[in-house]
């Protein structure tokens, strides 16, 4: 059943959706005020070092805090320690870390056999020179040996830039114009993607700052829409053509909207009839959903792949862009090859930290079976938290494709862009879910914005036993 790949059935994606619209009209789940306030104290009394921190840093950072991620109610906690599956704060408190820095740990925090390469690598030559390393080759060696279909690989320094790329070299290779993504998946933060985030059919929603040019040829299906897929194709055959048809094959945000298991294949067959390129992102799922990734998985050859996150392991500058030779020729630095080139740039991009992180942690995850184990640590959790659901007779859904398991207590981007209500009912489920995320926070428990879980390898009984004492315990304090 696991065999090569973390996924022990791949879940029925009409089965989701219909939990899902019977989470969307039941009313939005609260916690019962006297537990809130005990979960406030919890913040008040043992986090203190990190509410000092977050207030000075007010006045220098814009509101408090870098990261999206970071951005949890009631404040941020400032991390000092990190080892295995656990996190420290400034005060000392430990979590179980299933943010995983937004999904690149896999084989658990501060991994020590990947820090003391990295550490070798640094001493000798410094994190960047500017100049080629030998890891640039060993890490697309080695990208290529697990993903075979990624023929070539550039290195870039984030998930963001990694998809810019991937567009640009498809208009470059195809000539043609329009990108299609899947309404609500988020592919970073560049002009041409932050369009449709979250929430299918939002478009501009978070557009500020972004002329409309910017986003004139960028287009959206819904989730899982096969037949809308076509009819984009055919509409755009008189309008410039398509030039990428840009995936997550799980689905939006890590799967949150999840696709169809034939999905993928049958976007491959309509790319393929229409001329344009698949493009996978890969940035959560590459080396997380197996060696072979979400493409191994399906099976489904993709023309680009975008990758992030575990291709540095964990370490910073962590993105790049990989497929056929042919394409990727499009990308050729310093070398002429008569075709027209896609520029890209990027002064730390292929640095040797970067390069020798994604690649000691990548034959590390080979090494060890991380999926593999990260996956299973994922059923047994996933298991747990429907069985919790059942006792406390909830509508929330839960569900799980390996190490990625999605827990959904007021589904956010399940919200139609066409209600009049959209933005009030946002904030309330907004208030919900970061209600929720605090609650086991003050539990010991640290989730992607209280409703997304990465396991890693690090997880054990005891991570195990700890989550699920906390989701029994916020879901016996719910009204
Ligand atoms: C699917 C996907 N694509 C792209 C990105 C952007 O990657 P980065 O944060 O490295 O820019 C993310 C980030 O979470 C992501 O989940």
């Amino acid at each position: 059943m696991y065999d090569q790949y973390p996924i022990s059935a791949w879940p029925d994606a009409s089965i989701i959706e219909e939990k899902m619209s019977r989470l969307m009209t039941d009313k939005v789940y609260h916690i019962k005020p006297e537990a809130m306030k005990q979960y406030h104290s919890y913040f008040e009394k043992k986090c203190a070092g990190s509410k000092k921190m977050v207030d000075a840093a007010k006045t220098y950072i814009p509101g408090g805090v870098q990261h999206n991620l970071a951005f949890n109610y009631p404040f941020p906690l400032a991390i000092k320690n990190a080892e295995g599956a656990y996190l420290y704060d400034v005060d000392g408190n430990r979590y179980v870390d299933y943010l995983q820095a937004g999904g690149p740990t896999l084989l658990g925090s501060n991994y020590l056999p990947v820090q003391e390469k990295v550490i070798e690598v640094i001493r000798e030559c410094s994190p960047c020179t500017g100049l080629f390393h030998e890891y640039e080759l060993k890490l697309a060696q080695t990208i290529n040996k697990y993903m075979p279909w990624v023929e070539m690989f550039r290195s870039l320094a984030s998930g963001t830039e990694a998809d810019m790329v991937a567009i640009r070299v498809a208009r470059t290779y195809t000539g043609k114009k329009k990108i299609i993504k899947v309404g609500g998946a988020y592919h970073g933060w560049s002009d041409q993607l932050v369009y449709s985030l979250h929430i299918p059919q939002t478009k501009r929603l978070e557009a500020n700052g972004i002329p409309e040019e910017c986003t004139a040829h960028t287009q959206e299906i819904l989730p899982n829409d096969i037949a809308g897929l076509r009819k984009l194709l055919e509409e755009n055959e008189k309008n410039g053509g398509t030039a990428g048809v840009l995936l997550e094959p799980i689905g939006p945000e890590s799967g949150t909207r999840l696709a169809n298991r034939d999905f993928n294949r049958k976007a491959r067959e309509l790319c393929d009839e229409f001329g344009a390129l698949l493009i996978f992102d890969e940035v959560v799922t590459a080396f997380r959903l197996g060696m072979g990734g979400a493409q191994g998985y399906f099976n489904v050859r993709p023309d680009l792949t975008v990758f992030g996150k575990i291709v540095a392991g964990g370490y910073p500058a962590a993105g790049g862009v990989g497929g056929k030779r042919e394409i990727m020729s499009c990308l050729a630095a310093g070398v002429d090859v008569g075709k027209p080139r896609a520029y890209v740039g990027g002064t730390l991009s292929a640095n040797p930290l970067s390069c020798a992180a994604g690649y000691f942690a990548i034959e590390e995850i080979a090494r060890t079976n991380a999926p593999i184990i990260a996956g299973k640590n994922g059923d047994l959790l996933c298991a747990g938290i429907q069985k919790l659901i059942e006792k406390y007779n909830l509508p929330f859904v839960v569900w799980n494709t390996g190490s990625i398991l999605h827990f959904e207590v007021a589904g956010m981007m399940y919200l139609s862009a066409k209600d009049p209500d959209i933005v009030k009912k946002l904030g309330e489920r907004k208030n919900a879910v970061g209600e929720f995320g605090a609650a086991l926070t003050a539990n010991g428990i640290i989730t992607l914005a209280g409703s997304r879980i990465y396991t890693s390898m690090a997880d054990n009984e005891e991570t195990l036993k700890l989550t699920l004492n906390a989701f029994e315990d916020v879901f016996s304090n719910l009204i």
